[in-house]
Formats: structure tokens, C-alpha cells, sequence
């Protein structure tokens, strides 16, 4: 069955400051982003996250950010240029079943997957392209809002993870969502 795709305007609600109060995104990455890291970041929308990736990852890293819709990555666009970050991050348009970042293989420190994989045709060709794009030793922060997703739904994507050897290394806690961090073995 086809996945339903978050509408482009909800892209704005999404990235609205107002959100900030439920979920920081400074507090959110400052575990796992630094100046000089490379970043994936699927599914994007209008760059809630992005922005403070870019900034985190200072002009010696990069955010490549890769969204299905033309329309969040426009959105995310005029918002990283506003905030002079536009630099920084490689805003890309993914085909539905693949991010197409076969150019990254081995070369990322964190995937940032927040709201996303719910919304893909298959999770497990997303978790085959994350674990080739990612360094051995790096890190993806998966986080799905608990309501859209069930914890047996979660559950069943935590095993889909393992199967590209994604592991579960933490559980951090954040309100209204279900969290792991994974590492690549
Ligand atoms: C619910 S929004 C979350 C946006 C952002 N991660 C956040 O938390 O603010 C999901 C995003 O994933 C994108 N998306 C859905 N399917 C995708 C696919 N196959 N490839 C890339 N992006 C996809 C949607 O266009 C949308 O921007």
C-alpha cells in the first residue's frame, strides 16, 4: 500500500518557531553534531533541523539534505539563504524509492531521519542506502512522532535497521516521539 506523503504545506507548520517549544532542534543535535561533520538529513521538509545542522556543521562540514517534494526543498532553500547557510548544505530532490546519495558511500558521521520513514515505500532499501552512506562508526538518530507510529511499528523498523547493521546503541527520550540512536557496526 502506498505510504502517504506529509503535504507540502505542512512543511511550514513544521517549521514553524512555535515548534521549538515542544522539541529544540540545538538540543536535539548537540550530542551528535560538530564543526566539520558531514550530515544526511532524508526527508527534510522545510529545514526545521536543517538550519541548525548548517550552522553546527560550520563551513568546514556539510548538510545534504534530501527531500521528495520540490516544494519543501524550495522552502528550505529561502530559509538556509536567509540565514546566509545556504552554503553549507546540498539541497537534493530524491525519487520516492531511493534518496540517490550513492555518491556518499562511506563518507557521512550522522544521518538525521525525524519524521520521515513512516513516509517511505520501503524502509528497507532507506536503511540499505543510510548504512552505505555512513561511516563505520557513525550514527543515525531515528525519531518517529508516536502518533503516526505505533511502538510495534517501531519496533519493526529498529529490526529492519538491524538488518543493515544498524544497532541500537541509545534510547534517548523526547516528547511525543519514539527515539533511537543507531551506530554502524
Ligand atoms: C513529516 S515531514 C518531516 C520533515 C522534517 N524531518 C521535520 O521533522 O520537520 C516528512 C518529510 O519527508 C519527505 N519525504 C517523504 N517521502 C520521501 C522520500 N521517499 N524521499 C525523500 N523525502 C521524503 C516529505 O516530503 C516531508 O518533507
Amino acid at each position: 500500500m502506498a505510504k502517504r506523503v506529509c503535504p507540502w504545506w505542512l512543511g511550514y507548520l513544521l517549521a514553524s518557531p512555535i515548534r521549538r517549544l515542544m522539541c529544540d532542534p540545538a538540543k536535539v543535535l548537540a550530542p551528535y553534531v560538530r564543526e566539520g561533520t558531514t550530515v544526511l538529513e532524508p526527508g527534510p521538509g522545510m529545514g526545521f533541523f536543517t538550519l541548525e545542522l548548517a550552522r553546527r556543521v560550520g563551513p568546514s562540514g556539510r548538510v545534504v539534505a534530501v527531500d521528495l517534494q520540490p516544494r519543501m526543498l524550495a522552502g528550505l532553500k529561502r530559509r538556509a539563504a536567509r540565514a546566509g547557510l545556504l552554503e553549507r548544505v546540498d539541497a537534493r530532490l530524491g525519487a520516492p524509492d531511493s534518496l540517490g546519495v550513492a555518491d556518499l558511500a562511506g563518507t557521512v558521521d550522522f544521518v538525521l531521519a525525524f519524521a520521515v520513514v513512516h513516509e517511505l515505500p520501503s524502509m528497507d532499501v532507506f536503511f540499505q542506502e543510510s548504512a552505505a552512506a555512513l561511516k563505520e562508526g557513525g550514527t543515525l538518530l531515528l525519531a518517529e512522532p508516536r502518533g503516526h507510529v505505533s511502538s510495534i511499528e517501531f519496533e519493526s523498523e529498529l529490526r529492519a535497521a538491524a538488518q543493515s547493521g544498524l544497532n541500537p546503541a541509545d534510547r534517548p527520550k523526547m516528547r511525543g516521539n519514539h527515539v533511537a540512536l543507531l551506530t554502524k557496526a
